[in-house]
C-alpha cells in the first residue's frame, strides 16, 4: 500500500474568521429566483472558505419592518407579526431545497435587533453627535391617520393634466415634480385627499465632514468592486449644498406612528425607518446565533461581543446592485461612528440581477421561474441550478440570464456529459472485476489535475465561479480524452490487459475524486454522495494534495446524476392547471384551451353544490384581488384568443410605477381599443407565467356562462370611485 502522493497544493493559509451575510429579504413575500441566486452565490463562497479550514458564521434574517408590510398585513386582516411568521415558516423549504446552508436565520423584529438598533442610535446621538431633529412637512392621509410616503400618493400631472400619476413623475409626459405639485392629489391607501402636516423627524448627519472624510477613505480604498466604487465616487464627489464637494444629504431615519418598527429612544410615537434597523439585523442575527449556543456548538469559543471586537473578524455582505447606496454609505457610517465593538464591513460583494430569457425581474413579483415549482412540480435537481448559476457568475456587477436551452446544454453536456461520465465509464470495472480495490495511481495527468487546485481556489475566492467551472470542465475534457484513448471497455474484453485496465480505472477514479473536490462548493450534495461512493470520510481542499492509496476500496457505483429532461422546463414555466382564483369568474389568463375549459367548468354554478363548494375565509384571503386600470390593450399577433393588457394596480418598484402585463383570453368579446381606460379587477398574486408572447403577470376577472345558454364574456368593472391598487375583499 503506497502512501499519498505529496501535496502540490499550497500550504494552508492562516485561519480566517468570517462573518458572512446575504441581504435580508422583506418578509412580505415568498422567495423568488433573485433571492435564491444571491444565496447560492454566497453559499458557494462560504462552502469554499470552509473547505479551506476557515471559520465562517453565515447568517441571514427576515427584514420584517416598514410600511408595506404593515399595510399588507392590514389588508389581509392580520397583524404584521402574523404575516412575518407566515412568510418565515416557508423559508426552510427553499433553503433546504437548494442546499443553502445558513448557520442561523433570525428576524429584524426581535429583541436583539431592538437592543442593537437603539444602542447604535444612542451612540450616534450622544457620542458622535451625528443626529438631530427638525420639523418636516409632508402629505398626511386624514382617513388612515398616517403620513404618506410618495409611493402612496397620486394625482393629476401638473404639466399635462394626465390623471392618476404618481407623486414623483408623470408616466404620460415624463415631467418630474414633487408630490405637493400634483393637482387633486389623493391617497392610494384610502382615496382621501391628503393634507399637509408637519412633524418632527430625526436625521443622521451624513453630510458631516467627518462622515464624508471617513466614507471617502472607506469606499475608495480599493476594497469595493470597480463598478461599485465608481457609484460611491459619484455620490461622494458631487457638489454639496454648501458648495463643497460631496453631495451627501442627511438621512431621514424616523417615521411617525402608525409604523411597524422599532421605537426611537426618548421619542414616543417615532420609529426607526426600516432601512436603519434592517442592516443592524445582520448583527442581531449573529448575536442570536451566539447567544442561543449554536455558534458554540459549531466550535466557536468566543462570545458575540468578543467576536465582534476581535481584530481578525472579517465582516462580509453579499448584496444586489439595487441596494449599494445603503451598504456603502449609510451602513459603514453608522457602524464607524457607533464605535467599538461595532466595526465597519470588510467587503461588500455586489451582484447583478437575474433575468429569465432576457426578461427583467420585478423585485416584488419575481420572474416566471418559481423556485418551489422548480423543485416540486418540475422535480428538477437543485444542483443543476446551483451549477448553472455558478457557471454564469463572475466578480462583476453583471446581470445573469437564465436561458432554458443554455441550462439544458450546460447541465447535460458539462456536468453530466463530462464530469459524471468519468465515473460512470470506469467505476463498474473496479467493482465488478477488482472487488472495488484500487491500484496506486501516479501520472502526469494526475499531477497536472492536482496542481490546478490553487488556480481554481483563487477563482472561487475571487467569486469568479464561471471561470473556476470552466477550468474544471477543461480538466474534465482532458480526463475524458485519456479514458477515450485507453478504451477500458475494450481492455475489459482482453484477458491480457486486466492489469492495465485496473490501472487506468484507478487513475480515472482518482481524477474523478479531484474534480469532485473542486466542484464541491457548487454541488455539495452530489459531492457528499461521491464521498460515500469513494468511501472517504470527507473531501476538503487540502485533500487535493493526496491520492487514494493502493488497496483503497470504493463502493459499488450507482448513477449519480440524471440529465435534464427538456419536458421538465415545460413544467417549470407552465401555469398551474387550477389557478387559485377559480371562484366565480372565467379565467382569462389560462393559455391552453383545454386547461381553460377545465377551470371554467370547475368554476361553473353546477359545481357549487359539490363537496368542494366551500372554502375557508383564509383560503379566500390568499387571493390578492386588486382594482386595475387598463392603461393599454393590444391585439397579440399570432394569438386567436388573447388580448395583451397593461394594468395599473398602483404598484411602484424601486420608485417607478410598475404596471402589470397580462394576456387575457377575451378577444372574442372585446375590441382592445375600447378597453383602454376601463377599470377592472385582477388577481395580483397569481404566479407569473412565461408564455410564447411574453410574461403574463396575473389575470383579470370576467364572468361567463359555461352552460351555453347565454354565451359571452363580461369583464368585471368596479363601482365608480374605486382606484387602481385598492384591494377587493
Ligand atoms: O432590498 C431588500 O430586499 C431589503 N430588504 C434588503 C435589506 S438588506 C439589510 F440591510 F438588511
Ligand atoms: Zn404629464
Amino acid at each position: 500500500m503506497s502512501g499519498p502522493i505529496s501535496s502540490s497544493a499550497p500550504a494552508a493559509p492562516p485561519k480566517r474568521r468570517l462573518f458572512v451575510t446575504t441581504a435580508l429579504p422583506y418578509a412580505n413575500g415568498s422567495f423568488h429566483i433573485g433571492h435564491i441566486m444571491e444565496y447560492i452565490q454566497a453559499d458557494i463562497w462560504v462552502r469554499f472558505q470552509r473547505m479551506q479550514g476557515h471559520q465562517v458564521h453565515f447568517v441571514c434574517a427576515d427584514d420584517a419592518h416598514g410600511a408595506p408590510i404593515m399595510l399588507k398585513a392590514e389588508s389581509e386582516g392580520i397583524t404584521p407579526k402574523q404575516l412575518v411568521n407566515r412568510i418565515a415558516a416557508e423559508r426552510p423549504k427553499y433553503l433546504e431545497g437548494f442546499h443553502i446552508d445558513f448557520d442561523h436565520w433570525h428576524s429584524t423584529d426581535s429583541p436583539e435587533n431592538t437592543e442593537l438598533s437603539q444602542d447604535i442610535y444612542r451612540r450616534l446621538r450622544d457620542d458622535a453627535k451625528l443626529t438631530y431633529s427638525k420639523s418636516v412637512e409632508q402629505f398626511y392621509d386624514p382617513v388612515k391617520n398616517m403620513f404618506l410616503a410618495d409611493r402612496y400618493i397620486k394625482g393629476e400631472c401638473p404639466k399635462c393634466g394626465a390623471k392618476d400619476q404618481f407623486g414623483d413623475a408623470c408616466e404620460v409626459c415624463g415631467a418630474v415634480y414633487a408630490p405637493t405639485d400634483l393637482i387633486n392629489p389623493y391617497s392610494t391607501l384610502s382615496g382621501a385627499k391628503p393634507v399637509m402636516k408637519s412633524s418632527d423627524h430625526f436625521f443622521f448627519k451624513l453630510s458631516d465632514p467627518k462622515c464624508v472624510a471617513f466614507l471617502r477613505d472607506w469606499a475608495l480604498d480599493g476594497k469595493l468592486q470597480p463598478q461599485v466604487a465608481n457609484k460611491a465616487r459619484e455620490w461622494l464627489e458631487g457638489e454639496g449644498p454648501d458648495g463643497k464637494k460631496s453631495a451627501l444629504g442627511d438621512w431621514d431615519i424616523s417615521r411617525d406612528a402608525p409604523y411597524f418598527g422599532i421605537e426611537i429612544p426618548d421619542a414616543p410615537g417615532k420609529y426607526f425607518y426600516v432601512w436603519l434597523d434592517a442592516p443592524v439585523g445582520y448583527l442581531a442575527s449573529l448575536k442570536s446565533y451566539f447567544d442561543s449556543g449554536k455558534a458554540r456548538a459549531k466550535g466557536e469559543t468566543r462570545s458575540f461581543a468578543e467576536f465582534m471586537a476581535a481584530e481578525d473578524t472579517e465582516q462580509i455582505h453579499f448584496i444586489g446592485k439595487d441596494i449599494i447606496y445603503f451598504h456603502t454609505l449609510f451602513w459603514p457610517a453608522m457602524l464607524k461612528f457607533a464605535g467599538t465593538p461595532y466595526k465597519v464591513p470588510n467587503r461588500v460583494y455586489v451582484h447583478g440581477f437575474i433575468t429569465v430569457s432576457g426578461e427583467k425581474m420585478s423585485k416584488s413579483r419575481g420572474t416566471g421561474l418559481d423556485p418551489l415549482r422548480y423543485l416540486d412540480a418540475a422535480k428538477m435537481n437543485p444542483e443543476w441550478l446551483r451549477y448553472y448559476i455558478a457557471a454564469k457568475l463572475n466578480a462583476n456587477v453583471e446581470d445573469v440570464d437564465f436561458n432554458p436551452d443554455d441550462f439544458v446544454a450546460r447541465v447535460n453536456s458539462d456536468l453530466v456529459g463530462k464530469y459524471i461520465n468519468i465515473a460512470s465509464r470506469c467505476a463498474g470495472f473496479v467493482t465488478k472485476k477488482f472487488a472495488g480495490k484500487l491500484l496506486a495511481a501516479e501520472s502526469a495527468l494526475l499531477r497536472e489535475t492536482q496542481s490546478a487546485a490553487s488556480a481554481i481556489g483563487a477563482l472561487y475566492e475571487a467569486r469568479e465561479f464561471g471561470k473556476a467551472l470552466r477550468e474544471i470542465m477543461q480538466l474534465a475534457d482532458g480526463i475524458n480524452q485519456f479514458v477515450d484513448q485507453a478504451k477500458p471497455w475494450d481492455m475489459a474484453k482482453d484477458p491480457a490487459q486486466q492489469e492495465a485496465l485496473h490501472r487506468i480505472c484507478s487513475e480515472a477514479i482518482n481524477l474523478f475524486r479531484l474534480l469532485t473536490i473542486y466542484l464541491k462548493p457548487t454541488i455539495p450534495h452530489l459531492a457528499g454522495e461521491v464521498a460515500s461512493f469513494l468511501n472517504v470520510p470527507s473531501l476538503s481542499w487540502a485533500d487535493a494534495g493526496t491520492l487514494l492509496p493502493a488497496g483503497h476500496t470504493i463502493q459499488s457505483y450507482k448513477h449519480l446524476m440524471q440529465r435534464v429532461d427538456p419536458k421538465q422546463l415545460d413544467t417549470l414555466f407552465d401555469m398551474p392547471t387550477t389557478p387559485a382564483s377559480a371562484a366565480t369568474a372565467a379565467p382569462t389568463n389560462v393559455p391552453k384551451d383545454e386547461a381553460a375549459k377545465k377551470t371554467a367548468q370547475s368554476a361553473s354554478p353546477a359545481d357549487t353544490s359539490g363537496q368542494n363548494a366551500h372554502i375557508s375565509i383564509d383560503d379566500f384571503t390568499k387571493i390578492d384581488l386588486r382594482i386595475a386600470r387598463i392603461i393599454d390593450a393590444k391585439h397579440v399577433e399570432g394569438a386567436d384568443k388573447l388580448v395583451q393588457l397593461t394594468l395599473d394596480i398602483g404598484e411602484v418598484v424601486d420608485g417607478q410605477p410598475k404596471p402589470r402585463n397580462v394576456f387575457a383570453g377575451i378577444k372574442s368579446a372585446y375590441d382592445p381599443a375600447k378597453l383602454i381606460g376601463k377599470m377592472t379587477v385582477m388577481v395580483a398574486n397569481l404566479a407569473p407565467r412565461k408564455m410564447k408572447f411574453g410574461l403574463s403577470e396575473g389575470m383579470v376577472l370576467a364572468a361567463s356562462d359555461t352552460t351555453g345558454t347565454s354565451p359571452g364574456l363580461y369583464l368585471l368593472e368596479p363601482d365608480e370611485g374605486a382606484q387602481p391598487g385598492m384591494r377587493v375583499k
